[in-house]
């Protein structure tokens, strides 16, 4: 029995390449390139995505860890043209009307509108940070596509009966699938505007959006256009490091 899971796992590492294991100097090994390579794709080519390959995609989802294995989540898939483009639509309607109300640098309301954006962040702290909100006034202008032009795109839904934090785990079940899609060749975007058909009962209906789910996020997909933005600069944030009864600042 031993045997079978050493030659099993030999076999596996063979393989992988530099997989399951790590020595001094080593490269990355391929999880940890499409960790660091992947990035937002924001144009994507007109073909579609073969149907098997979406499968697999979702099917890195259904394996990610949840509180409990509680697999809080659900997905909707949408591959027609004509229905991307109805949600593209609802959703600037939407943003031009944010920015009516929020924008108080371009509304015609004047104050009111500045009154009226401190109210909502009040309310909704985390929803008018200044990047989201730049591509509200991009989308409201027709400037900014909400899928990119991507030709599937999952919706993640997250059952709100899940156990302890069922956020976490659908950000973790919807990071399983980026992943996987980079490392087969397809790019990806998270969407989180999708927030937005929140508020259109129309949609939520036609979409079977009910108790317990609620709509977290969407996930473009496609094949992408050239090269994707390019490295997003990420933040060094100091980590505090306990060990042999003291406390050290690493980075
Ligand atoms: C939860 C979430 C929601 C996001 N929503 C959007 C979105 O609505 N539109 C968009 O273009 N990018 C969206 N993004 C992509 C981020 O802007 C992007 O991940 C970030 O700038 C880092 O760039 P990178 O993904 O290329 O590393 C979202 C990312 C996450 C994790």
């Amino acid at each position: 029995m031993m045997e079978k899971a050493t030659e099993e796992k030999r076999r596996r590492d063979v393989s992988f390449g530099e997989m399951y294991t790590w020595h001094e100097g080593m490269e990355w090994n391929p999880v940890e390139r499409v960790i660091l390579e992947r990035r937002s794709v924001r144009r994507y080519k007109e073909e579609q995505v073969p149907e098997k390959l979406v499968r697999r995609v979702l099917e890195a989802g259904r394996f990610a860890p949840s509180a409990g294995n509680s697999q809080p989540w659900k997905f909707i898939v949408i591959r027609d043209p004509g229905m991307l483009e109805e949600m593209e639509k609802y959703v600037r309607l939407r943003c031009r009307l944010l920015k009516f109300l929020l924008d108080w640098e371009s509304s015609p309301l004047g104050r009111l509108s500045w009154f009226l954006s401190q109210v909502y962040i009040r309310l909704m702290p985390n929803e008018l940070h200044p990047i989201p909100f730049g591509a509200i006034r991009l989308i409201a202008d027709g400037k900014l596509r909400l899928f990119h032009g991507a030709p599937t795109v999952i919706l993640v839904l997250m059952d709100r009966r899940g156990v302890s934090k069922p956020q976490v785990d659908v950000g973790i079940c919807g990071q399983n699938m980026v992943l996987a899609a980079h490392s087969l060749g397809l790019g990806t975007c998270w969407v989180g505007f999708v927030e937005l058909f929140k508020f259109g009962t129309k949609w939520k209906r036609k979409l079977g959006i009910k108790w317990p789910y609620r709509l977290m996020e969407g996930i473009a997909l496609g094949y992408p256009v050239g090269e994707p933005d390019g490295m997003v600069a990420r933040e060094l944030h100091e980590i505090d490091w306990w060990e042999d009864g003291r406390k050290r600042a690493v980075f």
